[in-house]
């Protein structure tokens, strides 16, 4: 990952007053905001009374979702939150669109801007396409990245730390272990970036060496490659798909062998601290990184981390959009 990629994003995203513009990556982004935006997502929860009832919020607002890589959780959950909160949602689908007749990624968004538009989430598998986008806008749109390449997923370190705040008194006593494909994953990334907002000192990443970042990329983190190592005493293990379509040699081992070493397993997990606690962003390959016992068991708040996305896309878009005045 470049690192102008993430200067560039950076310094997009806040205005000269400090004020969200766009969000693009959680690195840099002020402590406060990113607690903020957690209280909101929690005010939000209450006023929607667990998103059963219709806030008006955004009404009029328009949100075009943007997918140029699959998605089922993220996408679903920005398409709900912002119809929650009243705005209009155009799921913008790839497939049949002009991009296909050779558009270009900025005339498709002039094209979409000039229909007016509020905001857009994208999801690009090149690193800096959102921030590339919020560079070239021709409107007061404000850009939300929902994936961007290895880089970053701003709205999935804000959820895990939503989740963790709900379970969590101590955050500096906190020991977080993060495992699997680190080197290709923009979770791995914004989950660092959320919990040291939240406090967190001990994060332990842990991968087979091919699949470690570069050292520089992750400074203040303890780095393994034996997994059992890094989940001694930890309190939360987070979990990471081998991003097969990022991973480009062949030097990954067989799935059985990838289990055996890395996989989360009832028996691996007695390792960690009692009731430690199981995370994974999504979506699991079970028997690869994490046994289905394990997915199921009463220790995994994975579908909890998918109930808080919509309240903190919801959080997200009301910053953005509700508090910006007239776009
Ligand atoms: C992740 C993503 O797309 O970055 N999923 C998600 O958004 N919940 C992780 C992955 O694809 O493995």
């Amino acid at each position: 990952m470049e690192s102008d990629i993430q200067g560039r994003a950076e310094t997009q995203q806040l205005d000269a007053h400090g004020r969200l513009r766009h969000l693009l990556t959680l690195d840099g982004l002020p402590h406060d905001l990113i607690v903020r935006l957690l209280d909101r997502a929690e005010e939000l929860r209450s006023a929607s009374r667990g998103g059963t009832r219709p806030l008006d919020l955004l009404a009029g607002r328009t949100v075009i979702n943007l997918f140029f890589e699959p998605s089922t959780r993220t996408r679903t959950s920005f398409d709900l939150a912002a119809k929650r909160l009243g705005a209009q949602v155009i799921n913008f689908d790839i497939a049949i669109s002009s991009t296909t007749k050779g558009e270009s990624l900025l005339d498709t968004v002039h094209t979409l801007e000039a229909m007016h538009c509020d905001a857009f989430v994208v999801r690009h598998k090149e690193s800096g396409t959102p921030a590339y986008i919020a560079q070239h806008l021709r409107s007061p749109a404000a850009v939300l990245n929902a994936g961007d390449g290895n880089h970053a997923h701003p709205t999935q370190g804000l959820l895990d730390a939503l989740t963790l705040r709900r379970h969590v008194r101590d955050f500096s006593a906190l020991r977080v272990a993060i495992c699997g494909d680190i080197r290709h994953s923009r979770v791995a990334r914004s989950d660092v970036h959320a919990l040291r907002a939240l406090g967190v000192r001990d994060i332990r990443l842990c991968a087979p060496a091919q699949l470690l970042p570069e050292p520089v990329e992750f400074a203040n983190c303890r780095v393994f490659d034996d997994f059992d190592a890094a989940l001694e005493n930890a309190n939360v293990a987070i979990m990471l798909r081998l991003q097969k379509e990022r991973i480009e040699t062949a030097a990954i081992p067989s799935q059985a062998e990838y289990f055996q070493r890395y996989g989360l397993s009832s028996q691996r997990l007695q390792r960690a601290a009692p009731d430690c606690l199981v995370m994974h962003p999504g979506p699991m390959n079970r028997g690869v990184e994490i046994s289905g016992e394990v997915a199921d068991g009463p220790q995994s708040l994975i579908l909890e981390q998918v109930s808080n996305g919509v309240f903190v896309r919801m959080a997200v878009l009301a910053q953005l959009l509700a508090d910006s005045g007239a776009r």
